[in-house]
């Protein structure tokens, strides 16, 4: 199998992109650099074609959780190929963004207001903005991931990293304006002690309370209720972020399922399939405070996102999409603690079903074993790493081969670490954890 095609592409963008994507979690050395196809030229289903015309099951990051129903989807595209004959874009609004506000607050009955972005973290960037503007207040308390924006990377800003108990280590704040040093202000997930003291120690000065539904562990019984009660207490808006949760395990917000009270909450990723679009939805008297500052951008107006979204969820809704990503992820999950064990490895699973992961629990050489695990399933034809994302297009069958090739590469890891080659079996590089300055 030849990626030659692949790693010359690798090379040219690295010379012209800095950094070599948009994006950390699609940067070949998240995975084994030098071994990692990096590029594709077609996606369909769960399939995956490279460069070099090597096909793949994809049983990874499914488009980093964007790809919810799988690759190419003949719905949505038929419905977005559609607003491309008719223009994408004009002079006028399209009528399918009022559409898509109707179908996503008859879902989200407690919410009455829409606007909408592109992408994750702008999205959460004008939702932080709305609940300053509406509060008059300035300071954020949050948990968890929230994009790359500056009121959320401010919180490592005279701190050692703060961020890194939310997902990514190693975010440096360099370009973020010192001056908003102490406006973000963490608080880890199920520790309410956190949030009581941040809200203690600002008193009267929190615009907002940031968080996700649900990343990796389930909430304690009350926990969202204190947050709730705490939110009221100090006039802050509450923001779901539902960025990553969201139609994984229910067409709609996680929220829904934990009965979370949200005051806004915030969809991308799955909600387009792939498309951009990004919705924040609220309650009507805060969404208006949108009214009192100004937060408008062009490419929020075309068409392409808000036809993709509504026939995305349509079909979500209709197959219960959900139902099927979790039992796809339980089986993936408990196939990898159950082989993993036959094998004798150390490793921890964990994540809702959906958005599974796992890491080697082998403190020297974890990236190293996390390279080697890349380079195997590439050589058996899957795209694989140690985070695993259902899409509604991911079959029994494919569950079936994925396992039946995870069995024997763990059993080959298995093996390598005994006899201490895990790096000299090797082809490229180990994985990088973190955010790093790509060389
Ligand atoms: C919970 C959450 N919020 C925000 C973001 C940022 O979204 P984007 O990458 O679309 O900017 C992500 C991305 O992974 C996320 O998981």
């Amino acid at each position: 199998m030849s990626t030659i095609k692949s790693q010359e592409m690798q090379k040219r963008a690295k010379q012209r992109i800095p950094g070599m994507t948009q994006l950390l979690s699609k940067r070949p050395d998240q995975f084994s650099l030098g071994v990692w196809p990096g590029y594709y030229s077609k996606a369909k289903g769960v399939e995956v074609w490279d460069l070099d015309g090597n096909l793949y099951v994809d049983m990874c990051i499914g488009g980093i959780g964007a790809n919810v129903l799988g690759y190419a989807d003949d719905d949505v595209d038929k419905a977005v190929c559609e607003a491309i004959k008719n223009g994408s874009s004009s002079s006028l609004n399209c009528p399918e963004e009022i559409e898509l506000a109707d179908l996503l607050c008859e879902i989200h009955p407690w919410a009455d207001k829409v606007r909408y972005a592109r992408s994750g973290g702008e999205s959460m960037t004008i939702a932080v903005r709305i609940a300053r503007a509406q509060t008059g207040k300035d300071k954020v308390a949050f948990c968890g991931y929230h994009g790359w924006h500056d009121w959320y990377l401010s919180a490592n800003l005279g701190t050692e990293n703060a961020l890194g108990e939310h997902l990514l280590t190693g975010l440096d704040p360099r370009g973020v304006p010192k001056g908003l040093t102490g406006t973000a202000l963490p608080f880890r997930y199920n520790h309410i002690e956190e949030l009581k003291e941040i809200i203690a120690n600002n008193k009267n000065e929190l615009a907002a309370i940031v968080m996700e539904p649900i990343r990796d562990d389930e909430p304690d019984a009350g926990f969202f209720d204190e947050i709730r009660a705490l939110a009221d207490e100090t006039k802050a808006v509450f923001i779901i972020d539902e960025i990553s949760a969201g139609f994984r395990m229910n067409s709609g917000g996680a929220h829904l399922i934990y009965n979370i009270q949200p005051d806004i909450a915030v969809f991308s990723k799955a909600l387009g399939n792939g498309y951009p679009i990004a919705a924040i939805i609220g309650k009507g008297d805060i969404m208006d405070a949108v009214q009192k500052t100004f937060i408008s951008s062009t490419m929020w107006t075309e068409r392409i996102g808000p036809t993709a979204a509504l026939a995305t969820l349509k079909k979500h809704r209709s197959l219960d999409a959900g139902k099927h990503l979790v039992s796809i992820g339980k089986l993936i999950q408990e196939g990898w603690v159950r082989l993993a064990e036959k094998n004798d490895l150390k490793i921890h699973a964990g994540g809702i079903p959906p958005l599974s992961h796992f890491s080697f629990e082998y403190y020297n050489n974890s990236l190293a074993l996390k390279a080697l695990f890349v380079q195997l399933m590439l050589d058996k034809g899957f795209l694989a790493s140690t985070s695993f994302y259902s899409m509604y297009a991911h079959q029994q069958k494919h569950v079936e081969s994925y396992l039946h090739a995870v069995d024997e590469v763990f059993k080959v890891i298995s093996r390598a670490i005994k006899q201490g080659d895990v790096e000299q079996k090797l082809k490229g590089k180990p994985a990088v954890a973190g955010f790093k300055r790509l060389t």
